[in-house]
């Protein structure tokens, strides 16, 4: 037997992500709970443990009833189930945007309790102000602007963003206001390729595409979304690498057949 020490798997760093602005591509994945995020944990530089569970495993109508406590309950269970890649966990709606003192307090919060590596919050310019405090004090921030599904009430539902060029200024504006507030990265979130391409090139941070094009500096996809196991029709932006819903839904239908037939349990899981 070996008697050399293994070398320890160390965790991707905030400061390791920010340094890939312009290098090779970024990979992330939402995940909600272990066993999932073991498997994601093995290819992705990060884990966003996304709001989107609200929708993905609690059948909500949209991210903006996500309580603080769900989002640390998944944020733990993911920081278990992985050795490697950075947890980010996503700031819920209500939880940040009062006031920078609020934010820093639910942010520590989230970090303490569940061993992340960084909280995710969604807003541009109007949240300037919240990321520098937050960012002096500990705690790094990566950014969302675009399509930012908590502000889908004002946004009157699920908009691709900057269809209209005289749009280009504002999300442009957002995205080099959140740089400069330190943000480490920034997702762009529904946007089209050629204002993902300009913000890509004129901010220092890393930009991380969901629907925004291979412009970006990384993607990121719900890990549900691309498993085939979203029960509605996916946004266009998405690809679907796997069918799970069809296979769960035909290892199902097995089980209850044989459990009917009682073919289940058969001689070999039986004790004897
Ligand atoms: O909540 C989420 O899953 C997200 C991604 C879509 C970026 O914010």
């Amino acid at each position: 037997m070996s008697t050399e020490p293994t070398s320890p798997v160390r965790r991707i760093t905030v400061p390791q992500i920010r340094d890939r602005k312009g290098g090779d591509p970024i990979v992330s994945l939402t995940s909600y709970h272990a066993h999932t995020a073991a498997i994601v944990d093995r290819y992705a530089d990060f884990i966003l443990v996304g709001d989107s569970l609200g929708m993905v495993m609690h059948g909500m109508e949209s991210t903006v009833g996500v309580p603080l406590d769900l989002m640390i309950m998944h944020g733990k269970a993911v920081v278990r189930g992985t050795r490697r890649a950075l947890v980010v966990v996503d700031m819920p709606f209500g939880t940040y945007e009062e006031s920078p003192n609020m934010a820093f307090r639910n942010a520590a919060h989230i970090m303490k309790e569940t061993g992340c590596g960084a909280v995710k919050l969604e807003g541009g310019a109007r949240m300037g102000e919240t990321i520098r405090f937050l960012t002096e004090r500990g705690i790094p921030v990566m950014a969302h602007i675009g399509l930012t599904p908590q502000s889908s009430h004002v946004m009157g539902g699920f908009k691709t963003q900057g269809r209209q060029e005289e749009s280009w200024p504002l999300h442009e504006k957002d995205a080099q206001v959140v740089a400069e507030a330190g943000a480490f990265a920034v997702v762009l979130e529904g946007m089209v390729e050629p204002l993902a391409a300009r913000i890509t090139t004129q901010v220092p941070i890393p930009t991380i595409g969901i629907g925004a094009s291979a412009a970006c500096d990384g993607q990121i996809l719900v890990l549900e979304d691309m498993l085939g196991l979203n029960p509605s029709r996916p946004p266009k932006f998405v690809k679907v690498y796997g069918q799970l819903g069809a296979m769960i839904d035909e290892a199902v239908r097995s089980y209850a057949e044989e459990v009917r037939s009682r073919a289940f349990p058969s001689e070999s899981q039986v004790y004897r």
